[in-house]
C-alpha cells in the first residue's frame, strides 16, 4: 500500500523545502530552494516541473499529463531504466517489456530528504527483482536523487545486487520547454559520431550546430560535455550538463509521430526538445555484482544578452 500524504509529510517533509501534495491525480513532492521550485511525481521518480528564480518553466509537460493510469507521463524528466529504447533482446514491446524499461509508470519509495545550504534534496528508490519484474533475471537498486538549488540536478544511481553481471542502458529523458522549435540551436554535439534512429545509414558526424526542422531521433556517441540549447524565441540558453554518460539523445517527434503518440497536444512538438543524458547505443554499462554506476544531469538557464 502506498503511504498517505500525511505519512510522507511526517517522515520526509522539510519546512520550506520539501512538502507533499496531490497533483495530476497522484502524489508529488514539491521542492523549494533559493527562489526555485520543482515538482516530482512519486510515480516513476519523474521531475514534472523546474522553475528557476525569475524564469519561466524549463520543462515541457504534456497538456494531458495524468498520473496513476498505468502509462508513463510524457514530459518532465522520465527515468528510462534498466534499458533505453526497445528491450535489448525482446523487441515485441509487450506489456512486460515496455520501451525505456519498466520503472516509468511504477511507484517509487521516498528514502531521503534534506534542506540545507540553500538546497532542497529528495531521494527515491526502486528495488527491482524478478519479483517486481517477471522475466527480468536481475536484482538491482535504482536511486534517484534530486537536488534543487538555483540549478536542478538529477542523479540516477544503480547498484547491482544480483549475482550476475548487469548490462545497463538508460537515460534521464529531459523534455526541455522551448519558445519555438524552429528558433532553437543546439551546441555541444558537433563532430560526435551519430546513430540516426530514423535511418539505417552508417554512423556519421555533423559539423555544424544543430537546428531542428523535422522529426529527429539521434544518439550522439562520445559526447560527455554539456549541451547548450539556445532558444531565441524564449530568450534564453538552457545548459544540460552531465556525468557518467558518454551518449546524448536528441528527440522531437514532429507532426506525424506526435499524432500517433496522442499525448503531445495539438502543436506540442513546437515547444519541446528532448536532450537526454544517456548510456545508449554503443555506450552501455556493465556492472559486476556489488558495483554501482551514477548518471547525473544538471539543468541551468541563462538569459540571452542582446548587445547593441
Ligand atoms: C526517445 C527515443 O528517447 O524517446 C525515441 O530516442 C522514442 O525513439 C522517444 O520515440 C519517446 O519514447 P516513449 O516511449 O516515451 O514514447
Amino acid at each position: 500500500m502506498s503511504p498517505s500524504l500525511d505519512a510522507l509529510e511526517a517522515r520526509w517533509g522539510r519546512t520550506g523545502a520539501v512538502t507533499f501534495a496531490e497533483r495530476y491525480g497522484g502524489p508529488v513532492a514539491l521542492l523549494q530552494a533559493g527562489g526555485a521550485t520543482a515538482v516530482v511525481a512519486l510515480q516513476g521518480a519523474q521531475v514534472l516541473s523546474y522553475l528557476p528564480p525569475n524564469q519561466r518553466e524549463v520543462l515541457w509537460l504534456s497538456p494531458v499529463a495524468k498520473l496513476g493510469t498505468g502509462k508513463a507521463v510524457r514530459g518532465g524528466v522520465p527515468v528510462c531504466w534498466p534499458w533505453f529504447g526497445p528491450h535489448p533482446i525482446d523487441q515485441t514491446m509487450d506489456q512486460t517489456k515496455p520501451a525505456h524499461g519498466f520503472v516509468r509508470a511504477r511507484p517509487w519509495s521516498v528514502t531521503g530528504s534534506a534542506a540545507k545550504l540553500g538546497r532542497a534534496r529528495l531521494v527515491l528508490a526502486y528495488d527491482a527483482s524478478p519479483k517486481s519484474q517477471p522475466d527480468w533475471p536481475h536484482r538491482a537498486l535504482a536511486e534517484i536523487e534530486i537536488t534543487l538549488a538555483e540549478t536542478l540536478t538529477i542523479a540516477l544511481s544503480t547498484e547491482n545486487r544480483g549475482e550476475n553481471d548487469l548490462l545497463l542502458t538508460q537515460a534521464l529523458h529531459t523534455y526541455l520547454a522551448v519558445g519555438e522549435i524552429g528558433a532553437v540551436t543546439v551546441n555541444g554535439l558537433v563532430d560526435r559520431p551519430v546513430i540516426d534512429q530514423l535511418s539505417p545509414a552508417p554512423m556519421r558526424r555533423e559539423h555544424e550546430p544543430i537546428s531542428v526542422k523535422a522529426e529527429i531521433d539521434r544518439i550522439y556517441q562520445d559526447s560527455e560535455g554539456p549541451v547548450i540549447v539556445t532558444d531565441r524565441k524564449g530568450g534564453r540558453h538552457i545548459r544540460v550538463s552531465k556525468t557518467g554518460s558518454r551518449s546524448t539523445v536528441l528527440w522531437n517527434p514532429w507532426v506525424e509521430k506526435s499524432a500517433r503518440l496522442g499525448d503531445m497536444g495539438g502543436d506540442g512538438y513546437r515547444h519541446m526538445l528532448c536532450v537526454e543524458a544517456a548510456n545508449a547505443g554503443n555506450d552501455t554499462v556493465t556492472l559486476a555484482p556489488g558495483e554501482r554506476h551514477r548518471l547525473t544531469t544538471e539543468l541551468s538557464v541563462t538569459k540571452i544578452c542582446v548587445s547593441g
